[in-house]
């Protein structure tokens, strides 16, 4: 790691948890800890604790936690590196000297460098375009009716005709090849060498919401193909969990965030005062995407194209921030055919009238859906009626379900116990939406064929976090190397270290890991809840059995090992000789 431990343990230990976390989140005390929202996944009522004890942060509805580090790169999307640096300064701890030197700057992570590199290129872009090769991009932008100021605040750029301009550029500045490719500015060409990615375009810089530069989108002027050229994904480009404008949207202090397709649409919309627009990244709205948008506001209007791409594209929205537990709402933009020509013809005034005139995203759905119907014909018109009942299904809360079944009753003229019976006949058949509970991280936990052997494991560190004088009994038994899984070993070595000294300090063992994912698997261990055993004599067998498994899958392991490795003779020897022990031996609990 970058950081020596022990600093990196100061700065932690400086931080307080709970005062970090109340800066972003609001939590409450109740007990010994603190609980609130959790900002990681939609939820209504609290299951996100902080603990000061543990100095550190659960949700036990999603299973996001770590330590004040893992937090600050949950929500601000930062690397641990970043992370350490943001509570140093917090804290007023000064970072060594060190890091700044050529021998610190080599370990220096990938991700920094392709941050840099890109932040170079956006910087390059942005003179072309005001030098004299930049004069038609300039020119471009300019007709577009943007002005100076946002063309300034937006960082815009142009790209010259030349194809390798930039290349030439970055690799001058020190550059290699590999990170100008990795960054997705140019590729590599058996005929023509290195090449721009990009050229003849005005460019849009794309960055996160701590307004890094993590990507491109670039514009042909005029007609031509691609319309958009977008920088591929890369270790800082994830572009189901970013998106443009935000940097600026996320301090707008509006209570709700303006969705558009286009980032011209967004850059319009600031101009005109509209700062809380954002828009996708070249692809369709994500869940990650809803997610990130919870943070910051509770209702997203949809600023789509008029046209049925559009209408089609609102749709698919209206169903990801439905299950993100957003209110949606959509512009209507007629005659228009985007909030960019919206702007420019018919101005702020009348958009904000368009957006006090929003329509509910469920009646917008039942209008999309009417178009199907002939509402003339009494068959068509029961087969739309039964749709609609479908959908009100899914409102899984009854109050709202009913609202909504009396609102579409009124809009549509139909009998009020009409289209309520209709919506139980339908719900008796395929059921009521339950509400939804699922793990949300943007990252969905994939299944693992492993995940026998680990659950033992993990539970057997939980045990001795929660009882840590059972670790004097099991210690003749286990060891770390025990652990086959390379995080629960880590997380053995240093908890067995810890439990000899006699004193247990979670935190400090989540920082061991660099790695997000890591960190929240970690702190997994220290928040797992053992279940819910009544009789003391069935907790003493479950733990039996959790020894007993991890010793025997440590067997296995190592059995599989011999010939390979000599000291796996030696290993096997002894996990014998401890199961057949431990199989003769009560553990009690006391
Ligand atoms: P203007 O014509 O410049 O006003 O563009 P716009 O902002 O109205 O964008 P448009 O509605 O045409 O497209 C919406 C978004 O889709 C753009 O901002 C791009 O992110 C993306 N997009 C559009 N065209 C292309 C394309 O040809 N390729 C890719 N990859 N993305 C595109
Ligand atoms: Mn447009």
């Amino acid at each position: 790691m970058y950081y020596p431990d022990e600093l990196v343990e100061e700065i932690r230990t400086k931080n307080d948890i709970v005062d970090v976390i109340s800066g972003y989140v609001k939590i409450q005390k109740k007990g010994s800890s603190y609980f609130g929202l959790c900002p990681f996944h939609n939820e209504k009522s609290p299951s996100f604790s902080v603990s000061p004890g543990k100095q550190m942060y659960y949700c036990f509805g999603c299973g996001a936690g770590g330590n004040v580090f893992t937090f600050l790169m949950e929500y601000e999307n930062y690397s641990f590196q970043e992370a350490v640096k943001a509570l140093a300064q917090r804290a007023g701890v000064s970072l060594p000297e060190a890091e700044f030197n050529e021998e610190a700057r080599k370990r220096e992570s990938r991700r920094a460098r392709l941050l840099e590199v890109n932040k170079e290129a956006a910087k390059y872009f942005y003179y072309q375009l005001r030098g004299e090769k930049g004069h038609a991009g300039y020119q471009y932008l300019r007709k577009r009716q943007l002005s100076d100021e946002t063309i300034h605040r937006f960082g815009l750029g142009f790209a010259n005709v030349t194809s390798d301009d930039l290349t030439k550029y970055l690799k001058n500045k020190g550059y290699e090849d590999k990170l100008i490719q990795e960054a997705g500015l140019a590729a590599f060409d058996e005929k023509y060498g290195m090449h721009d990615k990009f050229w003849n375009r005005v460019m849009f810089p794309i960055q996160d919401i701590n307004h890094r530069v993590i990507g491109f989108g670039g514009r042909v002027m005029g007609e031509g193909k691609p319309k958009y050229l977008n920088s591929p994904e890369t270790m800082i480009f994830d572009k189901s969990r970013n998106l443009y404008g935000l940097n600026f949207a996320r301090t707008s202090r509006t209570n709700n965030i303006i969705l558009c397709e286009g980032y011209m649409d967004v850059i319009a919309m600031h101009q005109a005062g509209f700062s809380q627009a954002v828009a996708s990244l070249g692809t369709a709205f994500t869940e990650g995407q809803a997610n990130l948008l919870r943070r910051y506001a509770q209702e997203v209007i949809l600023a789509y194209d008029s046209d049925n791409a559009g209408v089609m594209a609102a749709l698919r929205a209206i169903g990801i921030l439905k299950e993100a537990g957003l209110t949606g709402k959509v512009l209507n933009l007629e005659p228009y055919k985007d909030p960019d020509e919206f702007m420019k013809n018919l101005g702020r005034e009348a958009f904000q009238e368009r957006i006090a005139q929003a329509e509910n995203s469920f009646f917008f759905e039942l209008r999309m859906l009417q178009r199907d119907y002939d509402l003339n014909d009494p068959e068509s018109k029961t087969r739309f009626h039964r749709e609609i009942a479908k959908k009100l299904c899914g409102f899984s809360e009854e109050v709202e379900r009913e609202n909504y079944i009396e609102a579409v009753a009124k809009k549509y003229h139909i009998g009020f116990e009409n289209l309520r019976k209709l919506v139980l006949a339908c719900a008796a058949q395929t059921g009521l939406a339950k509400p939804a509970a699922r793990p949300k991280s943007g990252i969905q936990a994939k299944k693992d064929p492993r995940e026998n052997q680990k659950k033992p494991q993990k539970l057997l560190l939980t045990w001795l976090v929660e009882e840590p004088a059972l670790y004097q009994k099991i210690k003749k038994y286990i060891s770390p190397s025990d652990f086959t899984e390379d995080l629960y070993r880590i997380i053995a070595e240093k908890l067995f270290e810890d439990l000899d000294q006699g004193s247990l300090n979670p935190a400090a063992v989540i920082s061991l890991f660099a790695d997000e994912e890591q960190q929240r698997e970690a702190a997994g261990v220290f928040n797992a809840r053992l279940s819910e055993l009544s009789t003391r004599a069935e907790q003493e067998k479950a733990f039996h059995d959790i020894v007993v498994a991890v010793k025997r899958n440590s067997l296995e392991y190592f059995s599989s090992r011999q010939g390979a490795d000599v000291s796996a003779i030696t290993r096997v020897i002894e996990g014998k000789k401890a199961l057949e022990e431990l199989s003769k031996t009560h553990i009690s609990l006391d």
